[in-house]
C-alpha cells in the first residue's frame, strides 16, 4: 500500500487535504438525491446499504421506496413475517440478504442503545466490511473506510495501479488500507459516499469522464488517459449448467417447487419445478429455453411441458399447486416470474 502512495502526489499531507476538500465539495454540488440521503436515518441506512449490495443504484429505487412504507422501521421489520420480507425482496436476488435484514433488525430491537462501534456492527448477520464501514460512517460519523467495487476502480487508477487481482473481494480487501490513510477524519459519511459516488457517475469502468473529473490532478491514469485498463482483473472462465425444468398447469394452478429451507440461497422462493433424473415427471415437448447467469455461472434452462402421476406425494419435492389467483402473492424468483409471464403469453397466442 505505502509503496503505492511513494512519489504519488498524494504522498504529501497538504495534497491529501486538497483532494478531500475538491471530493467532498464536488460531492456537496453533484450527488444524486436518493431517497435513502434526504431525510436519513440509520434504519434507511442499513436497507439502501444491504439492497446495493451487488445491485445498482437504478435497480434499487423502486424497491427501496417500497419497502420503506411496508417495513418503516426496525421494529416492524423484526416483527413481520419471513415471507412477507422476501416478497418485499422479490426481484433483487440474493434472498439471504433480506433473511439476515430480518435478524438484524430483531437483533438491534432489542439494544438498549445502538452501538457506534464497527466491531458490533460487523458481528451482526450479513454484514460484512464493508457494510460496516458504510453504516458506521454514514449514520455515526466513524473513521471507517469503505472499499467496494467502485473505490477499487478509483483506487487503481488514481495510482495506476496494475497488479492482478483474482477477483474483486480481493482487491477490496487488499486497498481498503490505502482508502483508511486517504480519509479525512471528519465527514467521514459524506467522504465514503463522495468516493463511491464518483465511481458510479464519473470514473465509469468504460468510458470515464476524465475530462470532468473533479480530482483528476491527483489521478495518475486519468493525466495519462488510460484509465480504461485498470484495475486488472485475473479472467474468470464462465461454466454453463444445463438443466431441464417443466411446465405443469392445470386449468386454474401452475405448479411450483418451493426451495428448501436452511442456507439454500432459494429457500423460500418458488420457481419452476427441476426435471431431475429421479424426479416423478413426465417430460413432455419443448417450449423455451431460458438463460441466466449467478456468479460465474450461466444457467440454460430448457422448459418442457410436463406432468404428474395424481397420487404423487407433493410435499416430498417441495411441490405446489399455486392458484393462478395467488400467483402474485407468494415469492417467485425474479427471472422465474419474468419466464412464467412470457410462457402464458406464447401459449396464449399459439392458441387464437
Ligand atoms: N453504493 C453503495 N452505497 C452507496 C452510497 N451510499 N453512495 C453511493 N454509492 C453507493
Amino acid at each position: 500500500m505505502n509503496n503505492l502512495l511513494t512519489k504519488h502526489i498524494l504522498e504529501d499531507l497538504s495534497n491529501r487535504e486538497r483532494f478531500r476538500q475538491s471530493l467532498l465539495e464536488w460531492y456537496d454540488e453533484n450527488q444524486r438525491e436518493l431517497p435513502w440521503r434526504t431525510d436519513p436515518s440509520l434504519y434507511k441506512t442499513v436497507i439502501s446499504e444491504f439492497m446495493l449490495q451487488q445491485t445498482r443504484v437504478s435497480t434499487v429505487l423502486p424497491y427501496f421506496q417500497k419497502w420503506i412504507i411496508k417495513f418503516p422501521d426496525f421494529p416492524s421489520l423484526a416483527q413481520a413475517k419471513e415471507e412477507d420480507i422476501l416478497k418485499g425482496w422479490e426481484g433483487l436476488g440474493y434472498y439471504s440478504r433480506a433473511r439476515n435484514l430480518h435478524k438484524l433488525s430483531q437483533i438491534i430491537s432489542t439494544q438498549e442503545s445502538i452501538p457506534h462501534d464497527v466491531n458490533f456492527w460487523k458481528s451482526l448477520p450479513g454484514i460484512g466490511p464493508y457494510i460496516a464501514a458504510a453504516v458506521t460512517s454514514i449514520s455515526f460519523n466513524q473513521k471507517e473506510a469503505v472499499c467496494d467495487g467502485n473505490v477499487v476502480r478509483v483506487l487503481t487508477r488514481f495510482f495506476g495501479n496494475g497488479e492482478k487481482f483474482k477477483d474483486g473481494a480481493y482487491a477490496q480487501k487488499k486497498l481498503q488500507p490505502l482508502a483508511h490513510v486517504l480519509m479525512p477524519d471528519d465527514r467521514t459519511g459524506d467522504y465514503n459516499q463522495a468516493f463511491m459516488e464518483l465511481g458510479a457517475t464519473v470514473c465509469h469502468r468504460q468510458s470515464p469522464l476524465c475530462t470532468t473529473c473533479p480530482v483528476l490532478k491527483f489521478c495518475k491514469c486519468g493525466q495519462r488517459g488510460d484509465a480504461e485498463n485498470f484495475p486488472v482483473m485475473e479472467k474468470k472462465k464462465k461454466t454453463v449448467q444445463e438443466i431441464d425444468r417443466l411446465w405443469i398447469k392445470s386449468s386454474n394452478a401452475l405448479l411450483l417447487q418451493k426451495g428448501k429451507m436452511g442456507n439454500n440461497r432459494l429457500a423460500g422462493i418458488y420457481e419452476l419445478p427441476l426435471n431431475t433424473k429421479l424426479g416423478p415427471y413426465i417430460k413432455g415437448k419443448f417450449i423455451s429455453l431460458k438463460k441466466r447467469t449467478i456468479g460465474q455461472v450461466l444457467y440454460q434452462e430448457s422448459i418442457y411441458w410436463g406432468s404428474i402421476s395424481k397420487t404423487l406425494e407433493l410435499d416430498e419435492y417441495s411441490l405446489e399447486w399455486v392458484q393462478w389467483k395467488d400467483i402474485e402473492e407468494i415469492t417467485i424468483s425474479g427471472p422465474h416470474r419474468k419466464w412464467i409471464k412470457e410462457i402464458i403469453q406464447s401459449i396464449e397466442s399459439d392458441h387464437t
